[in-house]
């Protein structure tokens, strides 16, 4: 199933390329003269898809198929997701040259760019750096080869040595060949057909060649201590009337494909493929590099010998292997280990054997656990999300609560994702989001009286240079205290509005004004404006309504305070309040507060002859005078008790009065307009007591200008009904910076009541006669 991963995995990416270079100028390539073989290594990068090789000699271009290789000494390995390919040639490759004592190599490298080909020749001359053993076998990738020493003196009559090369042999040739197997023998055959069989027999350098591709039909599987081997044994020889020429030639592989157990790749031969006297001796490395076994040792290689097996551990991490990482509904890794081991036999002759295995192991798909952490840090005011993956992973995108954004943000938005590289071959990205961002979920919690701020992370991410995504996701929350709302407030010129945007968990509070919980009944009784729709709450509160308190009277103006509170559902404590204070102009009002003063701005010009403005003006006690006056305006504030009020009852009220008089010159004063404040007796205190004055209402003030002397007001024959009422009802807590410019005397009122006692008048209705109180 692996095995099937990678292969799938090889063909999607032999379809990967990049931009195309002069892989020669660009010095991509790598020429390598090996102990026993030759390696061009080439970046697939640059070479484009599907690069081919064609071997050259003297003789032509040979096309090396896999076939070819197999037979001719030629191994070509694409590790596509390193971009690399990798070809190895045998010495005693089919089209190796020899030159004294040098082998050549020429290969053609044929790219190609979208349909265009490109032919590179290459070569390179190499002499091998070791001696040769008596026997030397490889167990290439694709293919097996023995080379024997053959210093035999050539039976006399017997045909050239040089008749085993197929190339040269002629129908003269007399060599068979018979293969054997361990319950039959089969018939021979001359070299030519075994050529054609794909085996390939040569003569080089003094040693006969004969080289295998696996899997042939004369070959046979043994199996050693549970190690699989595959073994071909091929006999040549030559009869010449009584002399028997005969080579014995055995191929014999490990064909163990790996296994992966706790971190390591292990791979296993038996020890002793061929005869073997004492201990073999095994070296091992990575990509044809041999090791010291000290050195491997120490690298964390495990070397064994058990039960006549020779055991290899690599760690799956070592140095020179390959890491990738894989996407299948999942993010997997697999590692991929070339491994290189030699390994020497001397048999009992003394004759030593020189084994060498290409063997490319392949792990499992391991699962990869993506690291992700959750940075946030509440005071920050961010989400700060932590990913960590393997280096070949790469983030395209993110999605934030199903909202998706490419990667790399652009630099308008307000999330920032900052990536590092890490040493141990992964990278990370820390992603910002402001705990307040639109997109952030935000949900309230009954529960916890908090605000959720929640947010998921769908990150998108392929393993380079695949394309199938991986999404993983991550969800991050942080539960915020809930602020109360506050208002949107807003002046007019004839009151201040207050704006609310509803919250899904406004029910946590209520909206009061003083005591009184805004409700539309409190709205409508007291003549705010209200509405309140699924978009927010508008309240408008009129000037003079209730709740208003007022400062800086002038005849200029004044300014108006409103208060907005907002409680805690539950405890009804005191959340925030939104206070508001707008400038007004004043053109006529009265005010008649709690706490018993009357504030009045008048505007004497109706009773007035016309055009005069009079010398001076003042109230029924002719000792108070207008605090300001402004040709016909005057503005006065006195207590209510003072000043020469007069005091009524009547149905269950009470009614100060007080008039402004006026006078030209030394004349004597003319009555101007008379000043009323009706307070509701039930809300009084202390009626009566000289000093105090407390109502739990603002009292009703008027304007009431006599009839006879008014002109500019329409003259009926129907005497009208109603006094002029200019001001609704007030309330007033700063009389302080309006008293009066002089203090009245003690006042006396005279009361006969039928019951109680002073200052019991709360609550109770009728049964009290006030008399007129006296005049001072
Ligand atoms: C071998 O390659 C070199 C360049 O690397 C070139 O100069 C030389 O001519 C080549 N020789 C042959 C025989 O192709
Ligand atoms: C090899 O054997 C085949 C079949 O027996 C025969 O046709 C062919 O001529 C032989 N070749 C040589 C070189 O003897
Ligand atoms: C040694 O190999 C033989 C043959 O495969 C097997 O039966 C035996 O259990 C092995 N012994 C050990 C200790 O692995
Ligand atoms: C095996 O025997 C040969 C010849 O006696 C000797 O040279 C070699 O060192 C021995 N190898 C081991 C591993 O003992
Ligand atoms: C990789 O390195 C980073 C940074 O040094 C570290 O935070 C992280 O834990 C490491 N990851 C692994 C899997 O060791
Ligand atoms: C992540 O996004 C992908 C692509 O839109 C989607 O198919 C997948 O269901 C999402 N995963 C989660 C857990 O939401
Ligand atoms: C002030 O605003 C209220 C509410 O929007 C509106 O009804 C009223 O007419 C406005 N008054 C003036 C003078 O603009
Ligand atoms: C406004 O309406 C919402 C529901 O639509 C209600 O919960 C809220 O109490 C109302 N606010 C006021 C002040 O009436
Ligand atoms: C008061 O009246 C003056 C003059 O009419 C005007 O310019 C000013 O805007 C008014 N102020 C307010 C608060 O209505
Ligand atoms: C002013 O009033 C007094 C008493 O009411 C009166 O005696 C006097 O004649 C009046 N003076 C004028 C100029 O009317």
């Amino acid at each position: 199933m692996t095995l099937k991963l990678i292969f799938d995995v090889a063909l999607l990416l032999s379809l990967w390329s990049t931009a195309g270079c002069d892989f020669l100028m660009e010095g991509v390539l790598q020429m390598e003269c090996h102990d026993r073989y030759f390696m061009i290594a080439l970046d697939l990068s640059a070479t484009g898809t599907d690069p081919r090789f064609e071997a050259v000699d003297g003789a032509g271009v040979h096309p090396i198929t896999d076939a070819y290789a197999a037979k001719c000494g030629y191994s070509i390995s694409v590790l596509p997701f390193l971009g690399l390919v990798e070809l190895r040639a045998s010495y005693f490759s089919c089209h190796a040259e020899k030159k004294a004592d040098d082998f050549v190599f020429k290969f053609n490298l044929v790219t190609n760019y979208n349909g265009v080909e490109a032919f590179y020749a290459l070569n390179k001359s190499c002499s091998p750096p070791l001696s040769w053993s008596p026997r030397e076998v490889t167990c290439e990738v694709n293919y097996m080869e023995v080379s024997v020493r053959s210093e035999y003196p050539c039976p006399a009559g017997t045909n050239d040595w040089n008749t085993l090369r197929p190339t040269q042999s002629t129908s003269t040739s007399d060599w068979q060949v018979e293969f054997q197997r361990p319950d039959e023998q089969l018939p021979p055959m001359n070299l030519s057909q075994a050529l054609k069989l794909g085996y390939m027999f040569d003569l080089l350098r003094g040693r006969i060649v004969f080289r295998t591709p696996y899997g042939q039909h004369e070959s046979y599987s043994a199996g050693v201590n549970g190690v699989p081997v595959e073994v071909v044994h091929a006999t040549i020889f030559s009869r010449k009337g009584w002399v028997v020429l005969l080579v014995d030639l055995v191929a014999a592989c490990s064909m163990y494909e790996g296994s992966y157990d706790s971190g390591y790749m292990l791979w296993s031969t038996p020890e002793a493929l061929y005869a073997s006297y004492n201990r073999t001796q095994i070296s091992v490395g990575l990509n044809g590099h041999l090791m010291e076994p000290a050195i491997a040792e120490k690298k964390g290689f495990i070397m064994e010998r058990h039960n006549s097996t020779i055991k290899i551990g690599v760690p799956y991490n070592a140095d020179g292997g390959y890491r990738k990482s894989f996407v299948s509904s999942g993010i997997f890794e697999f590692y991929i280990i070339n491994l290189y081991l030699k390994q020497t036999l001397v048999d009992e002759y003394h004759e030593e054997t020189a084994l060498r295995f290409h063997r490319t192991l392949v792990s499992p798909l391991l699962p990869y656990s993506v690291v992700t952490e959750d940075r946030t840090v509440k005071a920050d005011g961010v989400f700060t999300t932590y990913l960590e993956v393997p280096e070949d992973v790469e983030l395209t995108s993110v999605q934030l609560n199903g909202k998706a954004f490419k990667v790399p943000f652009g630099d308008n938005l307000a999330y920032t994702l900052a990536e590092a590289v890490n040493l141990n071959n992964t990278h990370s990205y820390t992603l910002t989001v402001p705990l307040h961002d639109p997109v952030v979920i935000q949900q309230f919690s009954q529960e916890n009286a908090a605000m959720f701020h929640k947010l998921d992370v769908n990150y998108t991410l392929v393993a380079v240079p695949e394309t199938e995504p991986y999404y993983h996701k991550v969800s991050v929350m942080v539960l915020m205290d809930v602020s109360p709302p506050s208002f949107k407030t807003a002046c007019n010129a004839s009151g201040i509005s207050f704006e609310l945007a509803h919250r899904s968990y406004d029910y946590l509070w209520d909206i009061s004004i003083g005591l009184a919980q805004l409700t539309l009944d409190l709205a409508a009784k007291r003549g705010y404006v209200m509405s309140n729709d699924s978009n927010g709450l508008l309240l408008y509160v009129p000037l003079f309504t209730q709740g208003y308190e007022y400062k800086d009277i002038s005849l200029k103006g004044f300014l108006g305070t409103f208060e907005v509170l907002v409680k805690s559902h539950d405890t009804l404590k005191i959340l925030t309040s939104t206070v508001k204070t707008c400038p007004f102009n004043s053109t006529e009002l009265i005010m008649c507060s709690t706490n018993g003063w009357m504030t009045v701005v008048a505007d004497l010009s109706l009773v007035l002859p016309h055009g005069k403005i009079p010398t001076g003006t003042h109230l029924s006690n002719n000792l108070c005078v207008a605090k300001e006056k402004d040709g016909t305006r005057v503005l006065y504030s006195f207590p209510l008790n003072s000043c020469g009020s007069a005091v009524k009852l009547l149905r269950g009220n009470v009614v100060y009065q007080n008039k402004i008089y006026y006078y030209f010159g030394s004349a004597n004063s003319t009555e101007g307009l008379t000043l009323q404040c009706t307070y509701p007796l039930t809300g009084l205190y202390s009626l009566f007591s000289a000093y105090r004055f407390e109502s739990d209402k603002d009292g009703v003030g008027s304007i009431i200008y006599p009839i006879e002397n008014t002109k500019g007001l329409p003259s009926s024959t129907e005497p009208p009904a109603k006094p002029q009422t200019t001001a609704a009802p007030q309330r007033t807590r700063s009389p302080n910076l309006y008293l009066p410019s002089f203090y009245p005397t003690a006042r006396y009122i005279k009361v006969s009541r039928t019951h109680g006692l002073l200052g019991s008048y709360k609550g109770i209705k009728g049964g009290v006669q006030v008399k007129q109180y006296p005049q001072i």
